[in-house]
């Protein structure tokens, strides 16, 4: 009787509020019930704005993925699949790993497949972290990690990158190590600051890791989406290989991202902990995508070349138009997102400046306090991410509407 009252009582919190997971998403959406991303795609489609808000391509990827996913559906690849992957895209993965890096996982035992690098994120830290540990992320940090450090149960602890370059602050990184950091959850190319990382930044990562004994897991789903720089995955360096898992996925690299086909490698041990997990989270992952994927990363390196440069174009173009609007441009090495500092325009908030921008403009871009906690939504008050995975028409019409902002504010 009496715990009913207080279950019922009008103050009380949801009884999904009261877990981790639930304080973490609470801090993300500001209590409201919807994340920054719903809120800012519904307010586009309200008001017609341009959303270069949320970040997924506005064209399809390559044609002979998409008919190669048609003609598995066709010939009746509609089942589960292998919980682990078809050995197919397995063998297709570790063949991309040697071929870019010189990594060579063995397809039988250090690559499964998962549903997204979301499932591949989920499924390691459930794995390898609980009460009592602590998961070390950069922040601004990809909103996922947030609540899945929350639903694991472990303590969320940042240390930040700050503007322009968004390299790390290396006495703040390596203060934020602890006897319990549990797991590094690195993320470069790094989304929302566009930042890669350098050899140097990430040895001195790997090397903490060693010191600390903490096993990296690394999300490295923007790898082909690089500036003029080389991505350099974490695995490749001394000293990392036996206790780091490298995330990656079809989304990204071939506009994709409804499909949701991604991969994890690493040690044999390490890859079979997360195995077990992601039996429980989906069993397997879609049937018909993962020949196509398989076909995908067959593909001859000039197609690689091409996403690259056919996007560094469309960097450009969004970038010279958020300076020609008065905004100070962070130039991203990868990803495809560019950071602005919105204070030459004498705005201070830019969560404020988010939810005004559609009617303002007709354009939609989400702040990048909401990929903080507390400290460095402070620290990043005044700086907004905007995507640029879009035809280039788009971006050329964002920009002119962008112009005219500075004469209505
Ligand atoms: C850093 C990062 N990791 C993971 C994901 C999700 O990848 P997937 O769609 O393959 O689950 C995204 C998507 O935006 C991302 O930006």
């Amino acid at each position: 009787m009496h715990a009913s009252r207080e279950l019922s009582a009008p103050s009380a919190p949801a009884p999904w509020q009261r877990t981790a997971l639930g304080a973490n998403l609470l801090a993300l959406d500001g209590g409201l019930g919807v994340t920054i991303f719903e809120e800012m795609t519904s307010l586009a489609a309200r008001t017609g704005a341009i959303n270069l808000g949320q970040g997924f391509p506005d064209e399809d990827g390559p044609q002979e993925i998409l008919d190669a996913a048609r003609d598995a559906i066709a010939a009746g690849a509609n089942q589960y699949a292998p919980g682990k992957g078809t050995p197919q895209l397995r063998e297709a993965v570790a063949g991309h790993q040697e071929r870019f890096y010189g990594l060579t996982p063995d397809p039988a035992t250090e690559v499964i497949i998962t549903t997204g690098a979301t499932e591949a994120i989920a499924a390691s830290l459930l794995a390898f972290t609980g009460p009592g540990d602590e998961v070390l992320t950069f922040e601004p940090f990809y909103d996922s990690y947030g609540a899945v450090i929350g639903l694991s149960g472990a303590t969320h602890v940042t240390a930040p990158l700050l503007a322009p370059d968004f390299m790390p602050d290396m006495a703040a990184l390596e203060a934020a190590f602890s006897e319990r950091t549990r797991v590094v959850l690195l993320n470069n190319p790094h989304n929302p600051t566009g930042a890669v990382f350098p050899r140097d930044v990430l040895q001195k990562i790997v090397d903490l890791a060693r010191r600390y004994g903490s096993l990296i897991v690394t999300d490295e789903v923007y790898e082909h989406l690089t500036f003029g720089v080389r991505h350099i995955p974490a695995a490749s360096l001394p000293g990392a290989a036996e206790r780091t898992l490298t995330i990656s996925s079809a989304g990204k690299t071939f506009s994709v991202t409804g499909w949701k086909i991604g991969w994890l490698t690493g040690p044999e041990d390490l890859v079979a902990a997360v195995r077990t997990v992601k039996q429980f989270l989906t069993y397997s992952s879609g049937t018909p995508f993962q020949p196509a994927i398989a076909a995908g990363l067959a593909l001859p390196d000039s197609f690689y070349e091409g996403v690259a440069g056919t996007l560094e174009r469309k960097r450009d173009i969004l970038s010279d138009g958020l300076r020609a609007a008065g905004f100070g441009v962070y130039a991203p090495q990868g990803t495809y997102f560019v950071n602005v500092d919105t204070a030459p325009l004498g705005i201070t908030d830019s969560v404020d400046l988010a939810r005004r921008l559609p009617e303002l403009v007709g354009v939609a871009a989400i702040p990048v306090p909401v990929f903080c906690h507390p400290e460095g939504a402070e620290r990043t008050r005044s700086l907004l991410r905007f995507a640029f995975c879009k035809k280039a028409d788009v971006l050329e019409e964002a920009a002119s509407r962008l112009a005219t902002l500075s004469s209505r504010l």
